[in-house]
Order: structure tokens, then sequence, then C-alpha cells
């Protein structure tokens, strides 16, 4: 029957629905931090242990252990079917639910695509039609090749050009409003956003245009000027100039993340096409997990002054639980004063690629940053390092390259490497310890047949049920291969929110309401997860994917070895046995 409804009117219907509202007007709620409590209508009770959680658009009994969404409320306590829940849910929220398939909210993401491609393609006809414009990128050392691979363009002055050529229904407008691409007055008046600038579009992996940076010409604030986070664009996931560099080159061997457009672009007009830079943030864990996906060699670049160290400093933090044996992340430190832009104009390509080569790798620059905060002379000065040492290397996941990197500490504290990894394993973290690096030691650890925990499928489901958000970036590749009950599961879910990036945990619920093994998705909903700030939902579930990927290989191996004892193997068995034995790397 709900066939009938298009499923993303269904996930843009619950992302949007209140679920305080919907349950206050039938019950009533007292407010619990962020959460909302009240005596449970499904059973009997004088305590209220009944909760609903706005953030996640759920609710949930502790005492009877009712739970569900909005619609799932609506469904229990009206006693409506799916159908008239959806439909009564619409019509609060003033909207028609839509019957036919050419209705689809998705159609608008197209529309939202189509504008963004088309108002790229306008400013770029504007560049060459604006001396300044043109003039000011050949002052830089921009060239027309280079410019049109980017598809630099010129948004001229004005508070309206976008406006008037793209705005001209009040459809277009609240496209033009969604994009980023005018703002909008308290008085209901809207302008253009980008006036004066030179335009650089950000594109996604496909290409396509989703948000743009602009500069002034001049010396205006700011310099920079950015799309704001719209359902298109959310800077801490994209990495400009990713996908010109996979247009331009067929294998990439590694990638260079840089802080800014010009950067990329001026290193790319000196052939060095495998940069990148974050867009005005810090790199995100899922940036690193785009770029290793890409290659295993990433390379950051920083200015070497105090403020360059500081970011670099930052980064090693966040690549920390990316790190493992085969992938190699080196700290490039340009002069003082210089960033990659200046530096390839002033030096040439050969002097940046040397300057990489020469770039610190990550074990020596934590091993250094450590050092150079304690004194390495005093029997307590390596004490302290080994507990600065603590939380940093706790993030790295186990296996061989953390173990390396601890006796390279241990050398420098100058202590035994088991001594040392005690330490840091068994110290009093005043933190939690994190659920999968704990489980993980057991997953490295040898093994009895169909070994490993079947709670990290439990666990990976728990925390992406409650940040959708987080499961976005994930490979499900990383899961070919891998029988373990759930695993199944676990796969589509991550398939439709990596589909659907705005999809919420109430979102996803409904998803599986008519599945058998959906049913189980509420309790993993209902399930507690750590709250506190630390808890990164998005390395803890990368960490289970590889720990999924980690025991689902060594089931595969056991399984082969097994066969070979018995029956023999297959030419192909057998290169796969050598491919899988080889090491972790192969782990895709
Ligand atoms: P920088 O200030 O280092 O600028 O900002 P830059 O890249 O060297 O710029 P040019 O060479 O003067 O043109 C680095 C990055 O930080 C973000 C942008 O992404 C920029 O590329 N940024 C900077 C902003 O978003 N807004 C700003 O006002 C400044
Ligand atoms: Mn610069």
């Amino acid at each position: 029957m709900s066939g009938l409804i298009p499923q993303d009117f269904i996930d843009d219907l619950i992302a949007r629905a209140d679920i305080v509202e919907v349950v206050g007007r039938r019950v009533q709620l007292k407010k619990a931090g962020r959460e909302y409590k009240a005596c449970c209508p499904f059973h009997d009770e004088k305590t209220p242990s009944f909760t609903v959680s706005p953030g996640k658009g759920f609710y949930h009994c502790f005492g009877c252990g009712a739970h569900g969404t909005a619609v799932g409320f609506l469904m229990e306590f009206d006693h409506m079917s799916f159908v008239e829940a959806i439909e009564s849910l619409a019509s609060s929220m003033g909207v028609d639910v839509p019957r036919s398939e050419s209705d689809k909210p998705a159609r608008r993401y197209d529309e939202l695509f189509s504008l963004m491609d088309s108002v790229a393609r306008h400013w770029q006809a504007l560049m060459k039609e604006t001396p300044a414009a043109v003039n000011y990128l050949k002052n830089r050392g921009i060239d027309g090749a280079t410019a049109k691979r980017f598809g630099i363009g010129y948004a001229p002055d004005g508070w309206s050009n976008i406006l008037d050529k793209f705005g001209q229904s009040s459809e277009a407008t609240e496209r033009l409003l969604a994009t980023g691409l005018v703002i909008r007055k308290d008085n209901g008046q809207h302008y253009d956003r980008f006036r004066d600038r030179i335009m650089f579009p950000i594109r996604d992996t496909r290409g396509r245009t989703i948000g743009f940076g602009g500069r002034t010409l001049g010396d205006g604030e700011p310099k920079y000027l950015n799309s704001p986070e719209t359902v298109l664009f959310h800077k801490g996931r994209e990495l400009y100039g990713l996908y010109e560099a996979r247009q331009a080159l067929r294998n990439i061997e590694q990638l260079v993340v840089v802080e800014g457009y010009m950067d990329v672009v001026a290193l790319a007009r000196h052939g060095i096409d495998f940069a990148v830079a974050t867009l005005g943030t810090a790199t995100t864990n899922q940036h690193l997990n785009q770029l290793f996906r890409l290659t295993e060699n990433v390379y950051f670049a920083f200015d070497g002054d105090p403020a360059g160290k500081a970011a670099a400093w930052r980064a090693l933090e966040n690549a920390l639980p990316q790190i493992r044996e085969g992938r190699q992340l080196r700290f490039v430190f340009l002069p003082e004063g210089q960033d990659p832009d200046s530096f390839v104009n002033d030096r040439g390509a050969d002097a940046f690629v040397a300057a990489m080569k020469d770039g610190v790798a990550l074990s020596e620059f934590l091993i250094e940053g450590l050092s150079s905060q304690v004194d390495m002379q005093t029997v307590d000065g390596r004490a302290r390092l080994a507990e600065l040492a603590r939380p940093l290397v706790n993030k790295i996941p186990a296996g061989v390259y953390r173990e390396l990197l601890v006796e390279s500490l241990a050398a420098a504290v100058g202590l035994t490497a088991a001594k040392l990894e005690k330490m840091i394993a068994g110290g009093s973290t005043t933190g939690r310890k994190p659920v999968a690096s704990a489980a993980n030691t057991g997953a490295t650890r040898p093994q009895g047949p169909g070994a490993g925990n079947p709670s990290v499928v439990r666990h990976a489901l728990t925390i992406i049920l409650n940040h959708p958000e987080a499961g976005r970036t994930l490979d499900v590749g990383k899961l070919a291969g891998v029988s373990r009950p759930g695993t199944d599961l676990l796969r589509a879910v991550i398939e439709t929110v990596r589909a659907e990036p705005n999809i919420s945990t109430a979102g996803l619920l409904e998803r599986w309401r008519h599945d058998a093994q959906g049913r189980h998705l509420g309790k993993l909903t209902a399930a507690a997860l750590p709250v506190d700030e630390d808890f990164d939902p998005e390395a803890e579930l990368d960490e289970c994917l590889n720990q999924l990927a980690t025991a689902g290989r060594k089931e595969r191996i056991d399984f082969l070895i097994e066969k070979q004892r018995l029956n023999g193997l297959s030419d192909d068995e057998k290169s796969e046995l050598r491919a899988l034995t080889v090491g972790p790397r192969n782990v895709k």
C-alpha cells in the first residue's frame, strides 16, 4: 500500500515531522534535558519512563519497551493504518501527499543541481567579458586553460544579477535560496550573495556544482565568501579539486591536501594535478575517508609558521583513527610565509615535489611534537610523554602500524615497548575507552573458528541509526564476503544513508517498517550510546567496518586453508589465498 506514496516523500515528511508536537498533542510531556518525558500511554505506570527524543524523531518507553517514530505513534495511539498515519502527519504539516512518481521531491534535487550548473556557466561566460577579472587571474599566474578546467568565473557587482536572471518565479527564488545563491532579508526581499567576486565552483565527485567560493579582486572583506551549508553542500565532507584531480589523472598515486582554492589551482597550473583543499575547515574524518579510499599516500601541506604547525597538529589528531599499515601520511612544512601557491610560483613544480618528499612522516611528527612538550632529559618528562601519548595512540587502530609506533615511542622514552603498551592500554584514562577499539584488540588476536564478535554488527547498526549522517561516507565494499548475521541489514542501511544523505533516524526506521529484520532496528535505536564529546560516530563506524572486514578475511582464509587440506584448491582459489595472506593492504 505504501508503495503508492513515494519513499522520498515519506523520508522528507518524517525528517521534518516534530515528534514532540505529535506526541505532545495526545500525551502531557515534560521537558527533561534534551528529551521529553511522560507516563507511558501504552502501559500503566506511576513514574514516567516514556521518553521522546526530538533529535532522533523517536519515542521509547523504558518500562514496557514500546518505541517508534511519529508515524508509529499515530498508528499505535490513534489506531491508524500506515497510510492514514502518513496522511494525518502530512495534513497536520499542511502538505499534500503526492500519489504519482512525478511529484517526487527528489526532482527538486535535480532542479537544484541544474540551477547551480547554469549559474556556474553564466559566471564563467561573464569572466571572459570582464577584463578586470581576467587580469586578476593572469596576475596570479593562472592561464585560460586552467581557469576553464576549474570552471572559474566572475560574479559582477550588483544586488540582483542572479535574482533577476534566475529568480523569475517564486519557485525559482526558493531554489536560489535553497542553494544559498541569494539571501533573504527580514522584510522578505532577496539579494545576491556573491557580488564582484572571482567564483570558484565546488564540485562533487560526479562533477556537479554543489557550492561556490568567491574571492574579492581587491582587499574587500571577507577575502573568500563561501556558499552556506545547503542540502547539496556540506563543507565537512567536500574537498575542492578532487573531481578535477580524478578527471586529470588515470591513477591517483598521491594526494596533497592544501588550504586554499588558489593553492589547488596554482599547483594544477604547474602540472601538479593531485592537490585538494578543505574548505576553510580542519580536515575531518570524512575527508580522510575519501582521501584514503583513492590512495594510500596522503600529504598535508602547511605554512611553516606557528599557525601552520598548529593546524598540522590538529590534522594529525584527526588522522590517527585512519592510520594503518600501508597508509602513508606526511606533513609538508613550507618556508615561513609561503603557501603552496606562492611557493610553486616562486620555485616551480619540482621544488614543490621535493618539499613533499622531505615531508615528515606522521609517526615522526607525533614523536617530535610530544617530545617538544616535555623535558626529555628527566624521568618525569619521559613519563609525562608516555602520558601525553596515551590518548593519541589509543586512537590508532590496533595492528602492525600501532605496534611499530609504540616501539619508536618506547625507544624515545627509554622504556620497553611492552611496558609502554601496558601504560597506554591499562592507564586510568579519564575518558571512556572507545568501544570499538576495545573490541578490536580481540579481533586482531588469534581466535577460534567463526571468530569475531557478532555484536560488532549490532554496534555499527546502533551508531548509524543514532547518527545517520556518520554513515554517509562508509565504504560498504569492506563488507564484501562478510557473512556475519545482520551484515546484509547493515549493508542495506549503509547504502540507504549513502543514497539519502539527509535521512533521519526516524526515516530509517520507517524504511524498514515492513521488513522482518527491521523490527530489531527500533530496539537498537533505543540502546544507549556514549554521549561524551569525544565520541566520534564516524571513526567508530569506520572501525567497526574494518573489524568486520578483517574478520571476514580471516574466515575466508580459514575456509580456503581447510578446503586446501580436504579437496585442494582451484587456481583462482590459490591466488585468492595468496592475495589474502599477503597483508591487510589487500583489504578494500
Ligand atoms: P588564506 O587566507 O590562506 O587564503 O585562506 P589563500 O588561499 O592564500 O588566498 P589567496 O592566495 O590570498 O587568494 C585559505 C582558505 O581558507 C578559506 C578559503 O577556503 C581559503 O582558500 N577562507 C579564507 C575563507 O573561507 N574565508 C576567508 O575570508 C579566508
Ligand atoms: Mn595564497
